[in-house]
């Protein structure tokens, strides 16, 4: 039982609720990776520096995730700062840190010392990360639906919601390109019980 699942696809696009509801499914736990980039957009918010300068100031920072079967606890430097990682703010400084190649690098090498078995969801879990995954997925949807469903967890206007995504899906494009192997999955009209269920549909048994 050696199983890595990767489930990536652009920002609300309800990888991470499908990740979740996947592993639950399986008996295994799911990973969010964005959690890790928005954690150093906090240092960056935090310590009131860019990202370049957060770049210089990683290895004096200690990175963890710890999966849980309902969340992804974050710890920065021994501090659990789940909760303030999903602020606008942080939204505006993401794509900033995420474009940077020694931060990805040491993103990736948390990621990777995870043990598996897991469910993980990003943007280039399945094409960078984790190229050997046995099963890698990609979730698409119009930016007008994801706006519609992030709108209730930012507390935020339609519009404001919507220039945001279509920023960031600008901004993140280099590193949001599907797995070659990728099975890609439109999620636009379908629940979110539906897009589970055509990921399940894909997926043997784990042994
Ligand atoms: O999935 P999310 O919205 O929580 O991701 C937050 C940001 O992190 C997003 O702007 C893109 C970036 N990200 C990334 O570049 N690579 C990943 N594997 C996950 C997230």
């Amino acid at each position: 039982m050696n199983e890595v699942i990767t489930i990536d696809g652009p920002s609300a696009s309800g990888k991470t609720s499908v990740a979740k509801l996947v592993a639950q499914r399986l008996g295994i736990p799911y990973i969010s990776s964005g959690l890790l980039y928005r954690a150093v957009a906090l240092m960056c918010l935090l310590e009131n520096v860019s990202a370049e300068e957060i770049e210089k100031r990683l290895p004096k920072h200690r990175l963890e995730l710890q999966p849980t079967p309902t969340q992804n606890l974050v710890f920065l430097d021994g501090h659990e700062v789940s909760e303030a990682l999903h602020s606008l703010e942080v939204d505006q400084v993401v794509s900033a840190v995420a474009v940077r190649p020694a931060i990805r690098e040491y993103v990736n090498q948390v990621l990777r010392r995870i043990p598996p078995p897991f469910v993980v969801d990003g943007r280039d879990m399945g094409s960078t990360v984790f190229p050997q995954a046995r099963y890698k997925f990609y979730l698409t949807a119009t930016p007008e639906v994801r706006a519609q469903r992030r709108v209730p967890e930012r507390g935020a206007a339609f519009d404001t919601v919507l220039s945001e995504i279509i920023r960031r899906d600008e901004a993140d494009k280099h590193q949001s390109a599907p797995a070659r192997d990728a099975i890609i999955l439109d999620t636009s009209y379908l629940d979110l019980d539906g897009v589970v269920q055509r990921v399940l549909e894909h997926i043997h048994p784990l042994s």
